[in-house]
């Protein structure tokens, strides 16, 4: 069936809700011949970056598959990789709903979900029921009431407890929706977290014997000093790539419309422009040290090419993959 007639039927309901079926028959179907109804073969130019080998550069960006259940079923539709997560210590509930809300005039989405997520065991369970052997993403953040001065040591807690099954980890320090998180992207605060991390990815990667690369997730509500001040951190504490961006706290674009006031962080066409200014800026400071991963607002292959130019060498789609659904992956990969 078409995406589209999929979509008019979604769009009805309750967002939370139509994510929650979507998930839930993503979760029965993918790894069962009905993945037929949204299989797709997609052909890609792999690439290879921070060692990874990329069957093509459209990866699923983080909060769709918060605990790791659809992973067949992203891999079906044609992803060259998978984000999952964001997962915590220990499971939560997230903010009260509702919480996502979808702005269709401006092909946006506003959420302010607050990192609910069963926990990092229950998605480490996911990930290895799945036997997904393509490209995978874990993306680790903070309980909400775990203190700010021991944020460092819910990533520590989850990077040892995903290290062995994840392709790269994601430390994701640019949410809006969890107080406190986006201090963490700032001076010695980041600098302290990214060493930890470092020397304790050292210490897995001789542990197990491989090494597992280290993104780091930041905001698009960064001044050009700001940027300029994390590109810097990263490549003094030798991080190996960086995702740019996460959603906005701005609302240019959708002041005025239905929910546009509703708090929590933007994303989708209004955040596109955002991300593709911290991805050149990015790349003018990194100089090619580390690569980077662009997202936010791609929704077609001009989009994607634009986060390419900037200087990207992958991309992850999210809000554009729910307003257009699997087709967005073709479409973007044949561009890039
Ligand atoms: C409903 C929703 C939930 C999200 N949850 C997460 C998350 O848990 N972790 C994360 O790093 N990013 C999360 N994001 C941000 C996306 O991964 C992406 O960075 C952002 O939406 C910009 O891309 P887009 O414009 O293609 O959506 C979420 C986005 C949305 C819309």
């Amino acid at each position: 069936m078409l995406y589209s007639a999929i979509r008019k039927i979604l769009f009805k309901l309750d967002p939370e809700i139509s994510h929650e079926l979507t998930i839930k028959s993503l979760k029965k179907t993918g790894a069962t011949p009905l993945n037929l109804a949204y299989k797709q073969d997609v052909v890609g130019k792999p690439v290879q970056v921070m060692g990874i080998h990329f069957p093509n550069a459209c990866g699923l960006a983080a909060g769709l598959d918060k605990n790791g259940e659809c992973i067949r079923a992203f891999e079906a539709m044609g992803f060259g990789f998978i984000e999952v997560g964001t997962v915590t210590p220990r499971p939560q509930p997230g903010n009260e709903k509702p919480r996502i809300f979808r702005l269709t005039q401006a092909n946006a989405i506003i959420n302010r979900m607050g990192f609910n997520n069963k926990g990092v065991d229950y998605l480490v369970e996911q990930v290895r029921k799945a036997k997904y052997r393509g490209v995978l993403g874990i993306n680790i953040g903070k309980n909400k009431d775990t203190p700010d001065t021991k944020a460092k040591d819910d990533y520590l807690y989850c990077m040892r407890k995903v290290y062995n099954f994840a392709s790269y980890i994601t430390v994701n320090i640019s949410s809006p929706n969890t107080p406190g998180l986006r201090s963490l992207q700032y001076g010695e605060a980041l600098n302290e977290l990214l060493s930890s991390l470092k020397a304790e990815q050292l210490s897995l990667a001789e542990q197990y014997d491989k090494y597992v690369p280290i993104t780091v997730k930041i905001a698009p509500d960064l001044t050009a000093e700001e940027v300029d001040s994390i590109a810097q951190c990263l490549i003094a504490n030798d991080i190996d790539g960086v995702i740019a961006t996460n959603t906005t706290l701005s609302r240019e674009g959708v002041e005025g419309l239905e929910h546009g006031d509703e708090q929590g962080g933007l994303s989708g066409e209004p955040v596109k422009e955002k991300s593709t200014v911290v991805i050149k800026l990015l790349a003018n400071a990194l100089e090619g040290k580390l690569p980077i991963i662009g997202v936010g607002g791609i929704a077609s292959a001009k989009d994607a090419q634009e986060k390419i130019d900037a200087g990207a060498s992958l991309v992850q789609v999210y809000s554009g993959f729910i307003y257009k659904g699997p087709e967005l992956i073709k479409e973007v990969v044949s561009a890039i």
